[in-house]
């Protein structure tokens, strides 16, 4: 769809539409770069307060992926004022302004309107140095790859609506959703890394295409390396599958060679996350002192999920281990 928007001529635009990264950056001036993005979504969780820090933490997420820091942020809103109390518009409303604080960002504004379904997001600016920008285009062979959250968001939410994820699953997801990716994004800056993305609605092997393809590399992904919330398991089982984790496992398959990979395993790779963590590439030699700066900013999961192999068309091979 986005060959309907009208063609970029600002040369200040650094990144826009032609490519598939998660923001957009423009140059204000020499030292200084823009960068901005937006998200909205549906609630995926029961509570408003906890809807709201986790779509404000998403929604700042793109920024983090750039390496920027975002600052300032506006809310998008909509709410079916007649059918439920305003005060759970003011819960979504609190739950991101604690996240935005949380980040040392500004919320400056926003707006909102009627809808019968209730939908938070925000738009979110933030500034990074025009020579740090970090983008998901620029893997190279040799990169290790490091994931920074756990997969089976999407499966876990999709059962909380369905009535089968257990309290103890949800109120973990939750957090794991609702926790920036600040730390991440810091430690990838102070280490220096070749690209990045966040993982979000196209799943991990989604997104890793994304990367390899704009690269023109091959990945080879460690199955049994991947983080996956215990739980996710046994609500795949159960069918607790989202419709865009089915779409993406198709929108994958011609790029995914699978190895000896389960059903369920390929259902969790390609799993539509909410709010997901950093997908980093490092040079191996880098790797570790990585690993370091994502501990010492406490970032939960370090997980190193496997490389970029060569260069290609951005074919992905998946084997157990
Ligand atoms: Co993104
Ligand atoms: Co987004």
């Amino acid at each position: 769809m986005l060959r309907h928007l009208p063609p970029i001529a600002d040369p200040a635009v650094l990144v826009g539409t032609a490519t598939q990264d998660d923001a957009g950056v423009y140059l204000v001036t020499p030292e200084i770069a823009l960068v901005q993005t937006v998200d909205v979504f549906t609630p995926v969780v029961d509570s408003p307060y906890w809807f709201g820090a986790i779509a404000a933490a998403n929604a700042m997420s793109d920024v983090y992926a750039m390496g920027a820091a975002p600052r300032l942020a506006l809310n998008i809103a909509g709410f079916p004022r007649n059918r439920l109390p305003l005060d759970v518009l003011g819960e979504i409303f609190r739950g991101g302004g604690d996240k935005c604080t949380e980040a040392g960002v500004a919320v400056i504004g926003g707006h909102t309107i009627d809808d019968p379904e209730p939908k938070f997001g925000l738009a979110v600016t933030g500034f990074v140095h025009p020579g740090r920008i970090v983008t998901n285009a620029t893997a190279r062979p040799g990169d290790r790859l490091v994931l920074t959250k756990p997969l089976g968001m999407g499966v876990i939410t999709t059962g909380i609506k369905q009535e089968r994820t257990t309290p103890e699953t949800a109120e973990a997801a939750i957090a794991i959703m609702a926790a920036l990716n600040r730390g991440a994004a810091e430690a990838m800056l102070e280490v220096g890394v070749s690209a990045a993305t966040d993982v979000t609605g196209f799943g991990l092997l989604g997104h890793l295409h994304e990367m390899t393809r704009a690269a023109g590399v091959r990945a080879h992904i460690h199955a049994d390396a991947v983080p996956v919330l215990e739980e996710t398991w046994a609500l795949v089982r159960a069918g607790a599958v989202p419709g865009g984790t089915q779409r993406n496992r198709e929108a994958v398959a011609h790029a995914v060679l699978w190895d000896g990979v389960s059903e369920d395993a390929q259902v969790i790779l390609c799993d539509a996350q909410t709010s997901g963590g950093l997908l980093i590439a490092v040079p191996e030699a880098r790797l570790e002192q990585l690993r370091a700066a994502l501990r010492r900013r406490e970032v939960s999961v370090v997980a190193v999920i496997g490389e970029i192999t060569e260069p290609g068309s951005g074919a992905i091979t998946v084997s157990m281990r």
